[in-house]
């Protein structure tokens, strides 16, 4: 019994020592990794009131598994209308993480309309396309994808 006890004893002990070198990672990796982040729109706390995702968290570091699964709807559900680096039916996206917020990419995805009746940048958007986009009805997680897959897409090219 002794054992046992003493046993949790140290791995509590390791896990708090783990625990506590991450936050240090945390903030080591991103002053290394200030380069990129110029890369993206401003993170603003301050997102307009009629957005309904207020808050995308994003990582400097992309997030490989997600930005393959957004690669693939990406291609499936918005290469008909979208492009990376020209005009299409909409705007291209291959850079549209460096103009826009990741909350702005958010709420474009999933709640369009919100956008195009609300916000000034969409509706200039909506003359220059005449079209407004349909909303594509994904999930959360499906647009959090493709959002890290632009992220991604950016940052290489
Ligand atoms: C049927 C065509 C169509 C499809 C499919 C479509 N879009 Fe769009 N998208 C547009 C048009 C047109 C605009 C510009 C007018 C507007 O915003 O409504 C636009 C605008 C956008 C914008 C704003 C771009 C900017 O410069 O601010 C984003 C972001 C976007 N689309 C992402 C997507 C993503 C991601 C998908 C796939 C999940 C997708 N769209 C699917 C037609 C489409």
């Amino acid at each position: 019994m002794k054992t046992v006890v003493s046993k949790l004893l140290v791995s509590i002990a390791s896990a708090s020592i783990v625990l506590g070198v991450v936050p240090a990672c945390t903030v080591e990796r991103e002053s290394s990794d200030e380069g990129t982040e110029r890369n993206e729109a401003d993170v603003s706390k301050d997102e307009p009131s009629y957005f309904k995702i207020k808050n995308v968290d994003v990582s400097p570091k992309i997030d490989v598994k997600m930005a393959t699964a957004g690669k693939e709807i990406f291609e499936t559900k918005c290469g008909a209308c979208h492009k990376y680096d020209e005009r299409y039916v909409g705007p291209p996206l291959g850079k549209v993480t460096a103009r826009r917020t990741p909350e702005y990419v958010m709420n474009m995805i999933l709640f369009p309309e919100t956008m195009q009746d609300n916000d000034d940048t969409v509706k200039a958007l909506i003359q220059t396309f005449m079209l407004r986009m349909p909303n594509l009805n994904l999930q959360e997680q499906d647009a959090r994808n493709v959002l890290e897959h632009l992220r991604d897409y950016a940052q290489k090219n």
